[in-house]
């Protein structure tokens, strides 16, 4: 079974110096990406789904310091290696897909261009005719028709969801073992968002890559993830499968997520609505559970202790103080 993981993040903790005070992002999360599967990371805005991917492919901001932790990739320690390294693996062997595409496609350039010098940048014995047909025959495998065109064109004439299909394309040249996607598709219209998942799902199917899916939308999580891990305030409440986190959801935070999301059918696509109460302030953690400011199931000993993480199930953990043995609370 040992193999059988790609990446394995364990008690990961990230934090950020600013004027308020320290931010503490990332407390502690553990998380591992078997071969060929889609993990999902689900949870609200300002949970520390960016940061904590940001880290794996070395790519914080200066100011954010990594207090603990290990992330291993084919069972080698990726915190720490030197930017050199990290660069070579960031394209090759990790493919990164996020939010915004304009930020990534240099304005200047042709796409094929931007193709091709994904391309020759690892293996510069490729000719520029070649590498410019690796990067048409992508654009292609993503849908798009005229793909000759679109390679001759520059970014500033695509629309969003062509721009997000090109960023694909640059992320899966080189044929990655782990594609990590931070909400690909938020910015997208509900139609665009489709094509793209079903696109992502296929490519997989195709390479046996792995993907990190992070969105904080539950139509897509049921779409397309195989396992799913829940995070709040920087620390994994609940992780399991699709159906153990759609069906029988053991933690708090999870089925307040779930309610937010009115009937998982009808509501595919729309974004999580918001769950009562302010989320937990980074600055200021509290000292118990992080859900505890929140939860309408707290006790006395969730406000002073953090909760274990507990095996509710086959594959199913959560941390929650209020958990039976094999199974979810009452109510
Ligand atoms: N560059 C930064 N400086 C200070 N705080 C940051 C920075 N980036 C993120 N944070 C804080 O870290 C926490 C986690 O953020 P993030 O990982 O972006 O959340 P998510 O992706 O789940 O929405 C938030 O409290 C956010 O304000
Ligand atoms: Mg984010």
């Amino acid at each position: 079974m040992e193999n059988d993981v790609l990446l394995s993040v364990s008690g990961l903790r990230i934090s950020f110096r600013s004027p308020s005070g320290t931010v503490r992002a990332v407390n502690g999360v553990s998380y591992e990406v078997r071969r060929g599967e889609v993990m999902g990371i689900v949870g609200e805005s300002g949970s520390g789904k960016s940061v904590s991917a940001y880290a794996l492919m070395g790519l914080l901001p200066r100011t954010a310091r990594i207090e603990s932790g290990s992330v291993r990739f084919e069972g080698r320690e990726l915190l720490g290696l030197p930017e050199r390294e990290m660069e070579n693996l960031r394209g090759s062997e990790i493919g990164m897909i996020f939010q915004d595409p304009m930020s990534s496609l240099d304005p200047v350039f042709r796409i094929g261009d931007i193709l091709s010098e994904v391309i020759r940048s690892h293996e510069p014995r490729v000719k520029k005719k070649e590498a410019w047909a690796r990067g048409v025959e992508m654009l292609r495998s993503m849908g798009i028709r005229d793909a000759e065109n679109a390679a001759r064109s520059y970014q500033s004439s695509l629309s969003g969801g062509m721009r997000q299909r090109v960023m694909i394309a640059a992320s899966l040249l080189l044929r990655p073992k782990l594609l990590i996607a931070d909400e690909p598709t938020t910015a997208l219209d509900v139609t665009i968002q489709d094509q793209i998942i079903r696109l992502l799902r296929e490519e997989k199917e195709k390479s046996g890559m792995s993907i990190l899916f992070i969105t904080h939308n539950f139509g897509i999580v049921a779409d397309i993830c195989d396992r799913v891990t829940v995070m709040y305030g920087g620390h994994v409440m609940e992780s399991g499968t699709v159906n153990d986190i759609f069906y029988q959801p053991a933690h708090p935070y999870t089925r307040a997520l779930l309610r937010a999301v009115p009937r998982v059918d009808s509501s595919r696509r729309e974004p999580l609505k918001t769950i009562e109460g302010q989320p937990v302030d980074a600055t200021n953690l509290p000292a118990g559970c992080v859900f505890s400011t929140r939860c309408v199931h707290c006790g006395g000993l969730c406000r002073r202790e953090q909760p274990p993480v507990r095996t509710v199930g086959h594959e199913h953990t959560a941390s929650c103080w209020l958990l039976t043995e094999g199974g979810a609370e009452n109510g």
